[in-house]
């Protein structure tokens, strides 16, 4: 188990949001962790990244209990979070937003992500290496954060809506590429509104409502429960 969160209740001062979360991810799961606007999906993985702590519960990644630690401290011992809103910096080049995620491995993981090997996963980066973070379109934004975030070679992904304002057919290419990154060894939590786009990537899914886990389970048990799907996912 690379990463167990156990009960977490978590507020923004006087407003309580996380009432009782309880998730694990397991090395070389994709976990997807669904839910309509509003339920907490993005306050629990704050809450794993120590950039709001948890009140009570514990967040335990690859045996050793992190909660409430400081996010650098967390990503440094190998969490990579790629936050909804995609801070690239406007004024630097592909590239050197690129290189300003490059930080040493925290493990003896596989082998080091370079610039060749983002490009591998995203191929339209490489053409673009010299262009202005800000001249790039929102899929190639995205692609760009995440290529920066494996640039410092994290063991654990957490991807928060990805797909969020994204066109169809960037959204297909996305799912291709973390498709691509799951093939490679890559754990990832990925937090979708887009459950189609989620769960065609993922092993097992947690739907949360109100700061609850409603269901857990593994994708097929999902598609094969019309109920669930209707009341939390309206699929
Ligand atoms: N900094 C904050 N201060 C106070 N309340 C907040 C803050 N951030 C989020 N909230 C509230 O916490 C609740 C859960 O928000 P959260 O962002 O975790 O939901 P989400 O599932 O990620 O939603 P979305 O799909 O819209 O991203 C919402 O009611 C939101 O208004
Ligand atoms: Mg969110």
């Amino acid at each position: 188990m690379i990463l167990e969160v156990n009960d977490i209740y978590t507020s923004y001062g006087l407003s309580q949001i996380l009432f009782g979360i309880s998730l694990n991810v397991d090395e070389g799961e994709c976990v997807a962790l669904l839910g309509r606007n509003g339920v907490g999906k993005t306050t629990t993985l704050r809450s794993i990244m120590g950039l709001t702590a948890p009140k009570s519960g514990t967040v335990v990644y690859k045996g050793s209990d992190i909660t409430g630690n400081a996010a650098f401290r967390v990503a440094k011992m190998g969490v990579g979070f790629v936050p909804e809103e995609r801070r690239i910096f406007p004024d630097l080049s592909v590239r050197e937003n690129l290189e300003t995620g490059r930080k040493p491995a925290a493990g003896p993981n596989g082998k080091e992500w370079t610039i060749e090997r983002v490009h591998e996963i995203f191929p339209i980066l490489e053409g673009l290496g010299d262009r202005k973070g800000g001249h790039l379109s929102g899929g190639e934004q995205q692609m760009l954060t995440v290529g920066r975030t494996l640039m410092g070679n994290p063991d654990l992904l957490l991807l928060d809506e990805p797909s969020e304002g994204l066109a169809p057919l960037v959204v297909r290419d996305l799912s291709q590429q973390i498709a691509r990154l799951k093939d490679e060894g890559m754990t990832i939590l990925l937090c979708e509104q887009n459950a189609k786009f989620a769960t065609g990537l993922s092993d097992r899914a947690y739907i949360l409502e109100k700061g609850q886990v409603r269901f857990a389970g593994s994708i097929d048990e999902l598609q094969g429960n019309e109920e669930i799907r209707q009341q939390y996912l309206g699929l």
